[in-house]
């Protein structure tokens, strides 16, 4: 395929007819998995790490949704400067205007609108017929294309879309205008050989398809998310769209680690370029695990914890004789480095402050950095060894804190198997610190979080509570995910301490603040795409 294009976000794309754009959609396709859902905060910093990794494009959010959706939208657009940000809108006037609006700030930005293709949709979704899709289309992009130079234009189940009507819609989005058009595998059915074939058929049977990038979008229904993204790029396609540690709708989307260290891996199979910085991969894929509460596997490729590990006798000796034996990338690659700073008790404040620049916090304020160097303190004072795991934990644990409603202090439990198990907490409220409050419980995570209730009275539910150890050791720090549910809303919150309780409460009262937040917001419109 040749690749001139008039898109902002693909200069380089246009020069190197091999170079595949890197589209990430962890803010909206990610966000839309139950129980994902980020604030504002929590987004501005993915996308300013996407960034920072080199993401061609961000896809930050379906403004129309929500008025959090089109603030955090509008927010990226003011601070990314060098990734394209994305908008997605359904095939709408006003979906678009929306868009473009949040949109506004960004100096390179991007308009994405979709519609249903597949008969299926159109008869039980859209309930239209053919004609109305196609002429809709028409109508749709180049509205669209009247508000930015930069639109893409997807078919939604187009994988099981009829050939020949795929390819009247595809000719209709060029005409009008669109510079990407997206082929997505909805629902995660395409199988890698047919997937590749339906690309290929598109690019050669669509008589202006060279005015356009055609992009994939394929969901991980079946596990071949990957494998049929890359059967798309084989054949033609010059854009993946994908999230960090394959977050997305139902099983997922495809994993940008995982596209893109399988491009750098076998580049000698697969010779085509990408923008990526993959050092930025480990912390990318923990930011976003912490902030969502969903965390990776330990055998996930790339990323999970085990992904470097080597365990059995026979590996491990292979591996000292020469790395290459049993490892086909090295850790570094994805930014899994060996430390060249040994945190511990006697490190000062200019260790912590180098420390936390090379994990990739350069960005922390004063405030942030102060609680965080106590709390390091604190725990160096309480374990052996203090691993960059559990600096990021901490780290993460404290960034935004300090805006809270509702702000943890102290708490005592009385547990074990005599009972009764009690929690005696003390919080500050809107900044007036509180008497403790005593409360008991069937067990003292209970007791902890009846505590809460009765120092702030509230009608969440907790729907998940979860914990596990940043690192190994029974001085482990405690990473802990609760999910609250209030009125239809579900929030995450994460705590970590190296007392499971305490970190208990403090996950719980970041879900807590975090619904606090959502509630002085109006929602007008509910949906997803
Ligand atoms: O999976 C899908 O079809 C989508 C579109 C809205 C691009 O996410
Ligand atoms: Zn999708």
């Amino acid at each position: 395929m040749t690749t001139s294009t008039t898109s902002a976000a693909t200069p380089a794309a246009s020069r190197d007819s091999n170079r595949v754009i890197i589209f990430d959609t962890t803010l909206r396709d990610g966000e839309q998995s139950p129980g994902a859902s980020m604030n504002l905060e929590e987004k501005l910093r993915i996308a300013l790490t996407l960034e920072e990794m080199g993401v061609d494009v961000i896809e930050a959010g379906f403004p129309i949704a929500s008025n959090g959706d089109f603030e955090a939208v509008r927010e990226i657009a003011k601070v990314v400067r060098d990734s394209t940000v994305a908008g997605l809108s359904r095939a709408s006037k006003a979906d678009i205007d929306r868009a473009a609006e949040a949109l506004a700030p960004a100096p390179r930005k991007r308009i994405h609108t979709f519609i249903s293709t597949s008969a299926l949709h159109m008869k039980y979704k859209l309930q239209m017929e053919p004609e109305a899709v196609v002429a809709r289309i028409a109508e749709s992009v180049a509205y669209a294309r009247n508000l930015v130079d930069d639109v893409e234009w997807s078919a939604e189940d187009g994988s099981r879309t009829d050939p020949d009507f795929l390819c009247r819609c595809v000719e209709t989005a060029i005409k009008a205008g669109a510079t990407t058009i997206n082929i997505p595998d909805t629902v995660g059915y395409a199988v890698p050989a047919e997937y590749g074939a339906l690309i290929r058929m598109l690019i050669e049977r669509v008589p202006n398809s060279d005015k356009a990038i055609f992009s994939v979008h394929c969901h991980n229904d079946l596990g071949l998310a990957v494998a049929n993204s890359l059967a798309g790029v084989a054949h033609g396609a010059r854009q993946v769209e994908c999230t960090i540690n394959g977050l997305g709708e139902r099983a997922g989307n495809a994993a940008l680690e995982e596209i893109v260290m399988a491009l750098r891996t076998r580049h000698d199979a697969m010779p085509y370029t990408n923008g990526i910085k993959t050092e930025h991969i480990t912390r990318a894929s923990r930011l976003v695990s912490t902030i969502t509460g969903f965390v990776v596997q330990p055998n996930k490729a790339i990323v999970g914890a085990n992904a470097f590990a080597h365990e059995s006798g026979i590996h491990q000796d292979g591996m000292l004789k020469n790395a290459q034996t049993y490892e086909i990338m090295t850790p570094e690659s994805v930014g899994l480095n060996r430390s060249s700073l040994v945190m511990g008790k006697h490190s000062g404040r200019a260790a912590f402050r180098a420390k936390l620049k090379e994990l990739g916090y350069e960005e922390m304020g004063d405030n942030a950095l102060n609680d965080a160097f106590k709390r390091f303190k604190d725990l160096a004072d309480r374990k052996k060894e203090v691993f960059d795991e559990d600096i990021v934990a901490l780290v993460d644990d404290e960034v935004g804190r300090q805006f809270e409603r509702v702000q943890f202090v102290s708490l005592q439990v009385v547990a074990g198997s005599k009972g009764p198990q009690h929690a005696v907490l003390e919080v500050v409220v809107d900044g007036k610190p509180m008497p403790p409050v005593v409360s008991f419980g069937n067990g003292p995570v209970d007791a902890v979080f009846n505590a809460i209730k009765q120092a702030f009275p509230h009608e969440a539910r907790l729907q998940l509570y979860q914990v596990h150890a940043v690192t190994a050791g029974t001085d482990a720090q405690a990473e802990v995910t609760v999910r609250l549910e209030e009125n239809g809303k579900t929030v995450n919150g994460q705590g970590a301490d190296a007392d499971t309780l305490v970190a208990s409460a403090r996950a719980y009262l970041h879900a807590l603040n975090k619904l606090l937040t959502k509630r002085q917001k109006t929602a007008p419109v509910a949906m997803s795409a």
